[in-house]
């Protein structure tokens, strides 16, 4: 690790004194989940060059990086994380919220919860229609999400434990496969008694929560190496065995300011002629020359961020800030959307939950004991079990009949609202809500993910929580209407870009919200779960209501940091901002792929999903030969 710095540092000095004549093939601004990926793959061909700028640095050696159940430990959630704030938010009470983004090489992988599900084959169908393009298709797309994992199945005592698994959808080709998935070698009593209380309430057992079709519950894949039970992210997987490629240069500790652009154009289009980044120990600014394209992959937040900063967005925005407009193209950070976290939790008196590592410490000890003896214990793993909630696990058919009527009926009136001003945004908007609410009407859009926590999750700190067990049923509205945006506020790549999720701006978004606390709270006391419950700690019993579950829940929901869509797959006439090669509208050799490019939000969490494009942009960009 330390030979690894050292070497980066001399790459860094040296760019400093030759930064003007370092060129590359292909630049990738951000080396996050699908910037190192595709890095990784440009440069399994020995005369492709490619330089990745990171502003973060190799996290790898970290043990609250590598260890499972060290997660949010250390240095996670501050110095390796973005932390956006976004501005007031109006439907929740006015609270500014955090939205979490890992800042290191490997991205979010480096501090996500390594859950590794993906989403129902429906709305990456829905994708392509969207796009009219049948290659962006559950079927289509497949084959890059098994290239981009190298699964290891279950052995006998997670079968045991509840785990199932199809061959079919998964990828174990030792020389192509990166990401290594797996399970946990640790679970929790109270997971498989909520996993039986789920299908008493008629969800049925899911054979495997990544084959396109996750309405049902099941213990959750990881992206997790089996082998000795560390995280493996963006990093391990795709960086760490190649880190001695000549033709692969990470720049880290970097911070993009800006895409340079050649003085003449091709086609009319504008061509990316360069580089420019802030080094953080230094604050000097240096370049480097891209002599075929840039890849930008700075995340859902990061990307729309550098495309502004480079003069390409919304004139009025730019200008605003600072920055000398170059292409107008004003749907650049709109259609942001996220998941949004809520919970319900019990009392338990069940002997061992996840609550024992902070309520006794000669215990917690002993775990991280055995983890650096045996790789074993509580820290080796991050079990969960899912359970994706279909409409008719929420609504009653009468509820729900009436909920997509009011929607149907405003669906223009959201759209129009939601779009900043834009028609063709507008259109997209109103596009991707018909589509949402034809599947809502077929029970395959899946608007909630209840997650079962084997302990405390949820808004109270420990020291203000009774020192107790709990079970908790994290409920993860995950198909939401509302869009907002994110938009750079000044032309100093340093300052925060104002992000607005616009959470909860749809009502249906509320209704499926309070849907799933009232959901949840059917679990708890659903047997044989009921046989651990000893009471609700939250929302509590004088949260009976809709009315008052809402108004408790716009006081503590909190974003999954699932962001997406600020620059949205979508053809131009409905306010895209790539198209389906991921190419920026108006540019010649600039692509965005990360989760910005995901048009709508997607019923799952999203690494998979990020490592797909990845795998998809790289071959796009090998012409296909990949
Ligand atoms: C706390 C947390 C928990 C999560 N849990 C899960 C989970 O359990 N399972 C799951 O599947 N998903 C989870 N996610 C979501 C998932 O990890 C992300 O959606 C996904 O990794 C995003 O990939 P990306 O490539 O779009 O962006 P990222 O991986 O975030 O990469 C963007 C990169 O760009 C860099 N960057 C940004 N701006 C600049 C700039 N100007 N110059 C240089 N570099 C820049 C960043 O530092 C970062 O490395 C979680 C996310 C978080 C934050
Ligand atoms: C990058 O920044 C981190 C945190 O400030 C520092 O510890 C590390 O040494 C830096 N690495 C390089 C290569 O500059
Ligand atoms: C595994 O991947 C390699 C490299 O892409 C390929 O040559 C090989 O045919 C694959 N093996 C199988 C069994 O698919
Ligand atoms: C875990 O195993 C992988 C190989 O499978 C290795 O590269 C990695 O360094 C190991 N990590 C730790 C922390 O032991
Ligand atoms: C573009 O033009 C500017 C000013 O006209 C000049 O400073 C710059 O060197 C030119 N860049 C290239 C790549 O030719
Ligand atoms: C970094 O450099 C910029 C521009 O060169 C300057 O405006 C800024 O004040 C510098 N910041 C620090 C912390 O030195
Ligand atoms: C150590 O790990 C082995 C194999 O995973 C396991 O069988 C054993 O119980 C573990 N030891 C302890 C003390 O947990
Ligand atoms: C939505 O439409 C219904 C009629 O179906 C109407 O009563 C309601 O006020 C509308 N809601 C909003 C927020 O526009
Ligand atoms: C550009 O942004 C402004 C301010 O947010 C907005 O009013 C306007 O409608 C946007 N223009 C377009 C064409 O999207
Ligand atoms: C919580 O569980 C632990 C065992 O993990 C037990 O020792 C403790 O008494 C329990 N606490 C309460 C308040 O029930
Ligand atoms: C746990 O609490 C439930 C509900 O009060 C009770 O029925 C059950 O017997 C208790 N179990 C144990 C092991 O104490």
């Amino acid at each position: 690790m330390r030979s690894l710095f050292l070497c980066f540092a001399s790459l860094v000095v040296a760019a400093v004194q030759v930064a003007s004549i370092s060129t590359y093939d292909y630049v990738v601004i951000g080396g996050g989940t699908a910037g190192i990926t595709i890095a990784s793959r440009l440069t399994e061909n020995k005369d492709v060059t490619v330089a990745v700028i990171e502003a973060g640095f190799n996290a790898e050696g970290l043990p609250e990086v590598f260890i499972p159940g060290f997660i949010g430990m250390g240095i996670a959630f501050t110095t390796l994380d973005w932390s956006y704030a976004t501005i007031p938010q109006a439907n929740l009470n006015g609270r500014t919220l955090t939205v979490n983004a890992g800042k290191a090489l490997g991205g979010s992988t480096i501090i996500n919860s390594m859950i590794f599900s993906r989403a129902e084959k429906e709305q990456y169908d829905a994708w392509g229609q969207l796009n009219n393009d049948n290659t962006w298709t559950w079927s289509a797309l497949l084959p890059f999400f098994k290239k981009s994992e190298l699964f290891t199945p279950p052995n006998v005592f997670q079968v045991a434990n509840g785990v199932n698994y199809l061959p079919s959808v998964h990828g174990f080709n030792q020389s192509e496969g990166r990401v290594k998935v797996g399970f946990p070698n640790f679970f929790f009593e109270q997971s498989a008694l909520w996993r039986k209380a789920a299908e008493f309430l008629g969800f049925a057992a899911s054979p495997d929560l990544a084959d396109g079709n996750p309405h049902a519950v099941g213990v959750a894949p990881n992206s997790i190496d089996a082998a000795n039970n560390t995280r493996c992210s963006a990093a391990c997987a795709y960086y760490t065995p190649f880190a001695d490629r000549e033709n692969l240069v990470v720049i880290t500790n970097a911070t993009v300011s800006r895409i340079l652009w050649a003085n003449s154009s091709a086609q009319g289009k504008l061509v990316a002629s360069g580089v420019e980044f802030i080094l953080t120990s230094s604050n000097e600014t240096q370049t480097v020359g891209v002599s075929k394209e840039v890849v930008v992959s700075a995340g859902t937040i990061g990307s729309p961020k550098v495309l502004e900063l480079s003069g390409v967005g919304n004139s009025t925005i730019l200008k605003t800030a600072g920055v000398t407009p170059v292409l107008d193209l004003p749907t650049v950070g709109e259609n942001f959307a996220d998941h949004v976290h809520s919970w319900a939790n019990s009392f338990t008196n069940i002997t061992l939950t996840k609550d024992a590592l902070l309520l006794n410490t000669a215990f917690a000890a002993e775990q991280k004991a055995l983890w650096f003896q045996n790789r074993t214990g509580l820290y080796s793993a991050l079990p969960r079990s899912l359970g994706i909630a279909a409409p008719s696990d929420v609504f009653t058919p009468s509820q729900l009949g009436s909920l997509i009527a009011q929607a149907e009926a405003n669906l223009t009136h959201f759209a129009t609202e939601f779009s900043n001003g834009n028609p063709a945004l507008a259109r997209g908007i109103a596009a991707q809500h018909s589509i949402a609410l034809a599947l809502y009407k077929e029970n395959k859009e899946l608007p909630l993910e209840m997650n079962l926590e084997p302990g405390y999750s949820g808004p109270t700190s420990f020291a203000a929580r009774p020192a107790r067990n709990y079970t908790t049923i994290n409920s993860v509205l995950y198909a939401p209407l509302s869009r907002g945006r994110t938009h750079i506020v000044s032309s100093n790549p340093l300052t925060p870009p104002a992000v607005d999720p616009a959470y909860w701006a749809h009502p249906l978004d509320v209704a499926a919200q309070v849907g799933g606390i009232k959901l949840a709270r059917r679990m708890l006391v659903a047997p044989p779960l009921n046989s651990i419950y000893n009471g609700e700690f939250e929302p509590g019993a004088d949260k009976s209501t809709d009315g008052e579950i809402e108004d408790w829940l716009r006081g503590v929901v909190a974003s999954d940091n699932h962001e997406v869509g600020s620059c949205s797959m979508m053809p131009q006439a409905l306010g895209g901002v790539v198209d389906t090669q991921l190419r920026v509208y108006g540019t010649m050799n600039v692509r965005v792929a990360d989760a910005s490019i995901i048009p709508f939000p997607v019923s799952s969490h999203l690494s998979s999903t990020v490592y797909m494009i990845g795998e998809r942009a790289a071959d796009i960009i090998q012409g296909g030969k990949a």
